[in-house]
């Protein structure tokens, strides 16, 4: 199987919380304990997956009860793995980004430099409460994230790092060590207008949630125009749940039992949450702000990019992905070491083909060109 840069990449979400990543009492062969999700992580490097992305939550939401702390949890699959990188995700208000740079510098170290991080902004206001931290408006929270940005990248890189803002002041800071090369890529998730302005000037990863190939293309243009404007450059990646079976009606059949079995309190909950998200922003967009009660029972609207079906038809709708801009598919499984294995079997190598089909169809256009 041949990749280069140009090939879309695979991450999985670490099951770093309980309850698997669909709202449903469907029986779900996944566990959210280390030893499970070590040997996830290295089954996922040995079927293709490049990334894995942890998740921060610090209390209980729509189900997802107990939760393992992302930073110290991606350190231990790092240590397990030795090609995958891991995304630990981080909220900034509990964190302060003296801590998260000092923290990833450390772990760049310790692990040749395979640490990423996804800056999160925050969803849920039970869980600030819960512990005491102060909610701020939607679009004062992006004003936060981006200042934690540009002070990780700054802290990162500089010596004597100054830095004058609304949330964060540092004086003549200088890290030591800082990260070896590659830096740690920073990642954000969020589709609002403020997450995509942020992401036009600030992230080199811009995450979010699932949607249709048009729903997709809409947020890639925007973000790209805008980015270029700014003189910066950011990659695309988009959530799925991914339900690949042998036939298209058995994969149809997981997804109806999924949502028949839904449970129906966690997700009224779970939707009464997240409309502190990107439906309390000025625009009123976001993302959940269009989401229907079967979207939500998989939280980040991962049927909708509807990677369900046969391998083929899975390989076809991520190239046509692909063709709008994605760099990165971000996949959501029912039993995770079972789907990652058969995923990385059957679909990946589909992918593989079609991408290098499509590049030879490309050099021979461009042959012709000439
Ligand atoms: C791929 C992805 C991963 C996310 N991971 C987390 C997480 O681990 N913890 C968290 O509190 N929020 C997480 N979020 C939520 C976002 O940071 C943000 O709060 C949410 O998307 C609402 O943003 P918006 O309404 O401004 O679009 C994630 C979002 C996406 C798209």
């Amino acid at each position: 199987m041949t990749t280069n840069d140009s090939s879309i990449k695979f991450a999985y979400w670490v099951p770093n919380v309980s309850g698997g990543l669909v709202i449903s009492k469907i029986e779900q062969r996944t566990s959210w304990d280390i030893g499970y999700n070590k040997r996830l992580a290295q089954i996922a490097e040995a079927s293709g997956f490049d990334y894995a992305l942890s998740q921060i939550r610090f209390t209980a939401g729509y189900g997802a009860e107990y939760q393992h702390e992302s930073v110290s949890f991606s350190h231990a699959l790092l240590e397990a793995t030795t090609k995958l990188k891991v995304i630990a995700a981080i909220l900034p208000g509990p964190w302060h980004p003296a801590v998260v740079a000092k923290q990833i510098a450390t772990i760049n170290h310790l692990t040749e430099g395979r640490v990423a991080v996804n800056i999160v902004s925050g969803w849920f206001r039970g869980e600030f409460a819960a512990i005491g931290e102060p909610w701020l408006d939607h679009d004062e929270r992006y004003r936060r994230s981006e200042e934690f940005i540009r002070v990780l990248r700054g802290i990162w890189t500089e010596d004597n790092f100054n830095f004058r803002g609304d949330f964060y002041r540092f004086t003549n800071y200088s890290l030591k060590p800082k990260p070896i090369d590659p830096q740690p890529e920073i990642f954000q998730g969020g589709s609002s207008r403020a997450a995509r302005d942020m992401a036009s000037r600030v992230s080199d990863w811009y995450f979010t949630n699932g949607n249709s190939v048009e729903g997709i293309k809409a947020q890639v243009d925007d973000i790209r125009a805008k980015a270029k404007a700014n003189g910066h450059s950011v990659k695309i990646g988009v959530n799925a749940f991914a339900i690949a079976r042998d036939t298209e009606a058995e994969a149809q059949a997981v997804l109806k039992d999924i949502i028949d079995q839904a449970n129906p309190e966690a997700v009224h909950a779970f939707a009464h949450e997240v409309a502190n998200a990107g439906k309390a922003s000025p625009e009123r967009e976001g993302n959940w702000a269009k989401s229907t009660f079967e979207d939500l029972v998989q939280y980040n609207d991962g049927f909708k990019t509807n990677l369900i079906g046969t391998p083929q038809q899975i390989a076809e709708r991520i190239v046509a992905l692909k063709d709008v801009g994605v760099d990165l598919v971000l996949l959501g499984f029912l039993h995770f070491q079972e789907e990652v294995a058969y995923f990385g079997k059957h679909v990946i190598p589909l992918v593989r083909e079609l991408e290098a089909k499509a590049e030879a169809k490309a050099g021979v256009r461009v042959q012709a060109a000439e």
